[in-house]
């Protein structure tokens, strides 16, 4: 057994207090590698922002949860070394789909878990959570939890409201679970295909997919005034990105994102988490892209992997300054 604390990681309790208070929302960047976990140190530190690092059951698999819980570790205190003194890193799970595997990450040094229980029929979800929150909270840690399916690209806008978080649920699931933040879906969705172009409006040569449901949103917040809401789905697909891959041998097509306006818009609300994985595996694979297209004879990896490093930071910087408006809030 391993407390979070030993780790010197925090959960997102006063975090998420602060950020709904003061209208800007906590970065979620998932990682899977070193580089991801370095270029989101970095970009927390220079920039003074609290961070969220996250990992799924797929990062799990791919990179094993002991390595990943001491590459968490080591967060700390890189973040120590390259001059934070008080660094604030959350080592969160994402999308835990059991009471067991929860338990395990819970069990191992994780200070935050989510449980996904979205699928399952309401009085599952709540039965599932509950269960996750009492184990969770004797230890300290903190809980995020999920009402209403994200929508799929193959969905009809339309049709896809009926997967939207449904306000009337909120209380007495919040109340009845003691979740200590809430995933809703109002129009975002994971992966870099979140809309077809079909869905979109052509305005001056730029795709514009439909807005989120800020209605919704701004329902959810009335019910439960100051409780932490989070958004999923929540990469932009810069273009310039998509345009790179592309540009060298990669075949990205109708590849689209949400809005950055509209996460700054939703950053100022009651949502203090956001998750951004896409963007940065876009940042990384047109790096490695340009890099190994532009120097054929290279093989080292680092030589590949310092700018793809790099630019993964830059994107980290960017959403954290200019987007979700962290930046500034240690301590
Ligand atoms: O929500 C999904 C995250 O982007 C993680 O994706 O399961 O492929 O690691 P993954
Ligand atoms: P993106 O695929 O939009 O980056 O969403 C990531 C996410 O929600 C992780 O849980
Ligand atoms: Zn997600």
């Amino acid at each position: 057994m391993v407390n979070y604390k030993e780790l010197g990681l925090v959960n997102t309790r006063d975090m998420f207090a602060k950020a709904v208070k003061g209208g800007y929302a906590i970065p979620a960047f998932n990682f899977n590698t070193m580089e991801q976990m370095q270029a989101i140190v970095q970009a927390a530190v220079e920039t003074k922002s609290p961070v969220i690092m996250q990992v799924s059951k797929g990062a799990r698999n791919y990179a094993n949860g002991t390595i990943l819980r001491n590459l968490a570790k080591g967060a700390v205190e890189y973040a120590k070394e390259l001059g934070c003194e008080n660094p604030e890193i959350v080592l969160h799970l994402d999308h835990g789909d059991s009471f067991e595997i929860c338990k395990e990450c819970i069990d191992n040094g994780f200070s935050s878990v989510m449980i996904d229980g979205s699928h399952l029929p309401y009085e599952e979800n709540v039965a599932l959570t509950k269960k996750v929150v009492d184990y969770a909270h004797q230890f300290d840690v903190t809980v995020e939890a999920e009402l209403g399916v994200l929508a799929g690209v193959e969905d009809e806008v339309s049709a896809a409201e009926s997967h939207y978080t449904k306000p009337e649920e909120v209380i007495d699931f919040a109340t009845r679970t003691g979740c200590d933040s809430l995933a809703i879906s109002i129009g975002t969705s994971h992966g870099a295909h979140k809309f077809t172009p079909e869905q979109c409006t052509l305005v001056n040569g730029v795709l514009v997919p439909p807005p989120l449901a800020f209605d919704i949103l701004a329902e959810i917040e009335e019910k439960l005034p100051g409780f932490p809401i989070v958004l999923h789905g929540s990469s932009s697909v810069p273009q310039e990105e998509v345009e790179t891959i592309n540009k060298y041998g990669g075949a990205l097509k109708a590849a689209i994102g949400i809005p950055e306006d509209q996460l700054r818009q939703a950053s100022k609300s009651a949502v203090c988490k956001i998750n951004i994985d896409s963007d940065s595996r876009l940042a990384m694979t047109a790096a490695i892209r340009k890099h190994l297209a532009e120097n054929p004879s290279h093989f080292d990896p680092r030589q590949y992997l310092k700018p793809a490093r790099d630019n993964m930071k830059k994107m980290y910087i960017h959403k954290i300054v200019n987007v979700l408006g962290s930046d500034n809030k240690l301590g």
